[in-house]
């Protein structure tokens, strides 16, 4: 009664934001470049982390320009770290609001929102005897998490960048390289041209036999997969997208955001949550691919497009959608 309308946890909050019992948080400790367009981030997480698997991703939530928005980063530090800290390693893509603050324009000191780690691109109990690592730009990062956790007998990586410098990790790789823990293909698009899938067969000519763990853009994943079905084995391979595979669009129509009262024209191929942000109206979010179920948002009527599968879902009382993986099909409204 004394602190109110501010709850004790909100002082406590001021004092000490990563105790234990806190809503998960983390703080900012310190930036390191990467790249021209990719930086560490080095988070010390609050009491409450459970740790994560080398593979995982964490959901952050971040403030930018004054709006929170969360988004999905695999951890590129090894489960043991010492000093208890973990690291996220980000690529500013164009225009990208969180990526381009984290790698900008964040400061050590700033606190973040966190969940705890999630995921399933991770490597089985136990040790697979051959190993190959197929990854292209940012992709390489749950691939480099699970290279510092792990010494493996045989592994393989083939990994894709424009040009050598904007290779992530270039020294990490090749000091593995040296010490004989790592055999690396790299591959510059920029004079080498995209990686043509069935010039694994020259590069990696026991690729199939391998365990294999690929992360990239949509393209490669799409070719990989079609590659390893192709053979047979495509039980062999473990993919990690950062984006939707989006396969279906159609027809789009006018959405109502039925809290804040907004009504905008949408097209049939763009996600709500993106509908929702670009009309000022305060959207969850999480992954923004369909998978942590950030962005769950009750449909008041009309209908919208699963974008991944084309599955038309209809209003009803107590009908759910994800917003980061539906877009207006017709007259929609959403409890935003
Ligand atoms: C499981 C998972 C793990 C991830 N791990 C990493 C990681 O380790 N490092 C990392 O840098 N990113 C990672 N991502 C991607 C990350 O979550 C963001 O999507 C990315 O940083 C872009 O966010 P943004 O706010 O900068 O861009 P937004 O402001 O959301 O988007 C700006 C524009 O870029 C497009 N866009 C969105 N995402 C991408 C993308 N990934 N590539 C190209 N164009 C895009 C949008 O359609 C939009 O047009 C991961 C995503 C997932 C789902
Ligand atoms: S934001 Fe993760 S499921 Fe939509």
């Amino acid at each position: 009664m004394v602190t109110t309308p501010v709850l004790p946890s909100d002082y406590l909050d001021l004092v000490s934001p990563l105790r234990a019992g806190a809503d998960l948080r983390g703080r900012i400790e310190a930036v390191h470049p990467e790249t021209d367009d990719a930086a560490t981030v080095v988070i010390r997480p609050g009491r409450g982390w459970r740790g994560h698997t080398a593979g995982q991703y964490v959901r952050i939530g971040v403030d930018v320009d004054g709006v929170r928005l969360w988004r999905a980063y695999s951890l590129t530090s090894p489960t043991d770290r010492q000093d208890g800290r973990v690291t996220i390693t980000v690529k500013a893509i164009p225009d990208g609001k969180v990526s381009n603050h984290l790698v900008r324009r964040a400061k050590p000191g700033t606190l973040i929102q966190l969940d705890q780690a999630t995921g399933d691109f991770v490597l089985p109990q136990a040790k697979p005897a051959k190993v190959l690592f197929l990854t292209a730009g940012s992709g390489i990062t749950p691939v480099m998490g699970m290279l510092r956790d792990t010494e493996f007998d045989d592994v393989v990586m083939v990994h894709s960048a424009p040009q050598p410098q904007d290779v992530i990790f270039r020294d990490d790789l090749h000091a593995l390289v040296a010490d004989r823990k790592l055999r690396l293909t790299e591959l510059h698009t920029d004079t080498d041209g995209m990686l043509d899938i069935t010039r694994l067969d020259e590069l990696v000519p026991d690729w199939a036999e391998r365990e294999t763990w690929a992360c990239g853009p949509a393209g490669l994943l799409d070719a990989a997969e079609e590659h390893w079905t192709g053979r047979g084995v495509r039980e062999r391979l473990h993919t990690e997208r950062f984006r939707p595979a989006i396969v279906v669009t159609g027809d789009g129509g006018e959405v109502t955001f039925s809290t804040t009262g907004k009504t905008v024209d949408a097209d049939g191929a763009t996600p709500l949550l993106d509908v929702g942000e670009e009309a000022g109206v305060l959207m969850p979010s999480g992954c923004r691919m369909g998978i942590c179920f950030g962005c769950v948002t009750p449909l008041k009527a009309g209908a919208v497009r699963d974008l991944r599968t084309g599955e038309i879902t209809e209003a009803e009382p107590g009908v759910l959608i994800q917003t980061c993986v539906s877009a207006a099909a017709g007259h929609c409204a959403i409890e935003r």
